[in-house]
C-alpha cells in the first residue's frame, strides 16, 4: 500500500501516525492560568530531544482551526503556555493511566481536571504551575520557543527541575530502576495503551 501523505485528509493522517509511530511516552502536564488555575491534560506527541540544555517538546494541536478571519484558538495548556512559558512534565505509571486519560476530558477553561479525578497537587520548587503530588516523576520546565506549523503547535521546553520518588533512582549515580520504572506507552489511536515491563537488554558494541 502506498499513500501519500501530502494529499491525505488531517484526520486520516492522524489515525495512521498516531497508531504506526509507537508506543510513544505521554507528557502529562500541569499548567496555570492567569488567575492561578490548575489545569491538567495529557499529550503524546511528546518526547525529550537533549540533554544539555534538558530538551523537550510536546505537540498541542489547535481546539478550533483559524476561520474567517477569526485566529485559531489554542487548548487551555498551550494558551497557558503562551501566556506564562511554565509548565510541568509528568510521566504515567499504569496506576494513574484511568485518572491521566480522564484529564484530556475537555473541561472549560479553569475547571480542575484533576480534582474531578480525586487527585492534588503540590507546589513546584521553580515554576508556578504545581506538580502532581501522586505522579512519580515530575520535570518543571520553562518553554523556550513555540512554533505554529498549520494547526499544530509544537511547544520546545527546557527542564528546569526534576522530581523523582524515592527509591526509581540511586541517588549516587542517577540510574533508574529499571524493573520499577514501567510508565506505560500510547499505542493504536484512539484508545490503546501499552505497559512497558516486557524488558530485555542488549549491550552496545565499544
Ligand atoms: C493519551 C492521550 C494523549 C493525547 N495526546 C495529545 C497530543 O499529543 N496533542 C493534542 O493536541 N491532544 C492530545 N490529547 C488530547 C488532549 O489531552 C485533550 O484535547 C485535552 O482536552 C487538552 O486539554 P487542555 O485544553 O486543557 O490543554 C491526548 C489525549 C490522550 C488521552
Amino acid at each position: 500500500m502506498e499513500i501519500d501523505l501530502e494529499t491525505l485528509k488531517p484526520a486520516d493522517c492522524y489515525k495512521l501516525l498516531a497508531s504506526l509511530v509507537t508506543p510513544r511516552p505521554i507528557a502529562w502536564i500541569t499548567t496555570i492560568d492567569g488567575l492561578g488555575r490548575v489545569n491538567a491534560a495529557p499529550f503524546s506527541f511528546f518526547n525529550v530531544f537533549g540533554s544539555n540544555p534538558p530538551l523537550v517538546a510536546f505537540a498541542p494541536g489547535n481546539k478550533e482551526p483559524a476561520r474567517n478571519g477569526k485566529a485559531a484558538e489554542a487548548k487551555d495548556t498551550a494558551r497557558n503556555i503562551r501566556e506564562n512559558g511554565e509548565f510541568v512534565i509528568h510521566l504515567v505509571p499504569g496506576e494513574l493511566a484511568q485518572a491521566m486519560v480522564a484529564t484530556s476530558a475537555s473541561l472549560s477553561a479553569g475547571e480542575d481536571e484533576l480534582a474531578s479525578v480525586g487527585l492534588t497537587t503540590t507546589p513546584s520548587l521553580k515554576i508556578a504551575p504545581p506538580r502532581i503530588l501522586e505522579a512519580p516523576i515530575a520535570i518543571e520546565c520553562k518553554e523556550h520557543q513555540t512554533i505554529e506549523i498549520g494547526s499544530n503547535r509544537l511547544v520546545i521546553g527546557i527542564g528546569l527541575h526534576l522530581y523523582a520518588k524515592d527509591g526509581l533512582l540511586d541517588e549516587n549515580n542517577y540510574h533508574v530502576n529499571q524493573k520499577d520504572w514501567t510508565p506505560i506507552g500510547r499505542m493504536g489511536a484512539p484508545d490503546w495503551y501499552t505497559h512497558t515491563n516486557d524488558l530485555f537488554e542488549i549491550e552496545r558494541p565499544d
